[in-house]
């Protein structure tokens, strides 16, 4: 605990030193350098005591959730909006695997205008732990960065998984090149499995709302809690409803079939799809 908190302290005051740590530079105590990319990535973390490696396929499945319900106050990457920076959050650093995320996210800090999320299970609230432990890792531990370049699937298996389930939504064809435009097999990843809403606004979540006194809302949500939701209309038109009773609210995402998949993804098909995709430069 100790080890973490000069972590966060060094983190909140210098925070590209933190990023700038050299993998080799840190006493491994299992030789300098040496090791697979796992080790040195494990040696690192134990030195600035960043706590148990995240959970991968719980990171990825957390992502939507995370972007959904977090990312317009902290950003895309936790890194702050108008909340805080999560990176560098006690809270966060102080969690193991959501042992205290999970109970802190329920309850929240209302009166200084972090919400309570009551409404998220147990599951999807750990797996949004895991998105936030990686994203520490990201930024804290450059032994990462090679492992993020491995492939470990098999291209053949994740080539007969898309040909069985992918191509009831895409062309077949449709993923050709597809490697070419991300920076690494990690970023890939994340991009297929939980893809990015363009700036044009083309795959936004869309709502209507129906206020009780029999007014309808349509429009480009911008942000939703349990107690309000603010849309956008075609005018560009900011409209805040605040989430009482009689009060309906009808949410269409373009990207939920996405999510429906994701929860039944397992962890070696995602490896597989990444590793064919990744063959797709
Ligand atoms: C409406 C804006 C808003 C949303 C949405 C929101 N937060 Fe927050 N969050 C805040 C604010 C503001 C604070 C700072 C509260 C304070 O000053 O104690 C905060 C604090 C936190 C902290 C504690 C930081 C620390 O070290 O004190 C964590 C962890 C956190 N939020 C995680 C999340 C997660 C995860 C989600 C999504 C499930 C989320 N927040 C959604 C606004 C938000
Ligand atoms: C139930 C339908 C459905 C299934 C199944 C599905 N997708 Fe998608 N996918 C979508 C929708 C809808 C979008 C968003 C619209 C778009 O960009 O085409 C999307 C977007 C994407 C994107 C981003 C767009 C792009 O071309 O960069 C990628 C990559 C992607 N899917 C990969 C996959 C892979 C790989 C699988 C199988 C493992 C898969 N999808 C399965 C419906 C689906």
């Amino acid at each position: 605990m100790l080890c973490r908190l000069f972590v966060s302290a060094l983190a909140g005051a210098l925070m590209i030193p933190v990023a700038a740590v050299r993998a080799q530079d840190v006493p491994t105590g299992g030789g300098r350098g040496g090791g697979t990319p796992e080790q040195r990535a494990a040696n690192t973390r134990a030195f600035l005591g960043l706590g148990p490696a995240p959970d991968k396929a719980a990171a990825t499945r957390g992502a939507p959730g995370y972007q959904k319900a977090c990312a317009f106050c902290h950003g895309p990457q936790g890194r702050g909006a108008e909340g805080p920076n999560l990176i560098v959050s006690d809270v966060v650093l102080g969690d193991d695997h959501g042992e205290h995320l999970t109970p802190f996210l329920k309850v929240g800090r209302p009166e200084k205008g972090m919400p309570a999320f009551k409404n998220l299970g147990d599951d999807e609230l750990k797996d949004i732990s895991e998105f936030l432990h990686e994203q520490v890792e990201e930024v804290a531990n450059r032994g990462t960065y090679q492992l993020q370049n491995i492939i470990v699937g098999d291209a053949e298996k994740g080539k007969a998984y898309v040909a069985a389930n992918c191509t009831s939504c895409h062309k077949e064809g449709s993923f050709e090149h597809i490697a070419g435009r991300f920076r690494s097999a990690d970023q890939l990843q994340r991009g297929w499995v939980w893809p990015n809403r363009p700036a044009d606004n083309s795959l936004a979540i869309t709502g209507t709302v129906k206020a009780n006194d029999g007014t309808t809302i349509k429009g480009r949500i911008t942000q939703i809690s349990d107690f309000r939701v603010t849309l956008v209309d075609s005018d560009g038109k900011s409209h805040v409803v605040s989430r009482g009773a009689g009060v309906d609210v009808q949410i269409t995402d373009p990207l939920a079939p996405h999510q429906a998949m994701i929860k039944t993804l397992k962890n070696f098909d995602m490896h597989n799809v990444t590793a064919y995709l990744e063959s797709l430069k």
